[in-house]
């Protein structure tokens, strides 16, 4: 089955997500070593590596925790890469085993990323299910949110992170994918 999602707060773009979870990124190949994560930005798409890489050393230096950390950058075969820590799964496979109960940590745990993020006058404009990862303790319960996929960040004034993160959880955005896992 796939849908199409549009979960862009300030603009209209919209783009297919492919429920059977197979990653088709529309910017980037990604190649899985041991510890770590290598993201490959596609030609031409220099601004989104620059923009993705210094958002990412401004939140390591700020302390921000849900975001992963930079362990290498450059290019090779003329494409830009970072190479970053892997920080788990994404939120839709999360989904796809979790308890109702789990999937309401999860959200919380969400939220608390967001209002962080904004806090730092940051916001993530394209908060998707493959854009959210999630580190799960041996019950499966949600240990750890990580934001990912910085290449269209917004620097805003956020004067109510609260209520942006109330917004961006809504079931007008990220909700109304959650909410296909949640079990009647
Ligand atoms: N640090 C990471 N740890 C684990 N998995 C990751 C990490 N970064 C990316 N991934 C995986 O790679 C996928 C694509 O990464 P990312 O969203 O950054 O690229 P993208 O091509 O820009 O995607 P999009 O098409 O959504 O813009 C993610 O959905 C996730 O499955
Ligand atoms: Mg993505």
């Amino acid at each position: 089955m796939e849908f199409v999602r549009n979960t862009n707060i300030f603009n209209n773009s919209s783009c297919l997500l492919n429920f059977k979870g197979k990653y088709g990124g529309k910017d980037a190949d990604i190649i899985y070593l041991e510890n770590s994560v290598v993201k490959k930005f596609k030609n031409g798409r220099e601004n989104e590596f620059r923009t993705e890489k210094d958002v990412l050393e401004l939140l390591t230096k700020e302390g921000y925790e849900h975001s992963p950390k930079i362990i290498k950058t450059g290019m090779e075969d003329g494409r830009f890469f970072i190479e970053m820590t892997n920080e788990g799964e994404t939120l839709f496979e999360y989904l796809l085993k979790s308890t109702n109960n789990q999937i309401n940590l999860a959200i919380e745990k969400i939220k608390e990323a967001i209002i962080e993020l904004a806090r730092l006058n940051i916001m993530h404009d394209d908060l998707t299910i493959e854009n959210i990862l999630v580190s799960a303790d041996k019950n499966g319960n949600p240990d750890k949110v990580t934001l990912i996929d910085f290449s269209w960040i917004k620097k805003t004034t956020v004067n109510d992170p609260f209520e942006l993160a109330n917004k961006m959880i809504s079931r007008k955005f990220l909700m109304q994918f959650i909410e296909q896992f949640v079990h009647k």
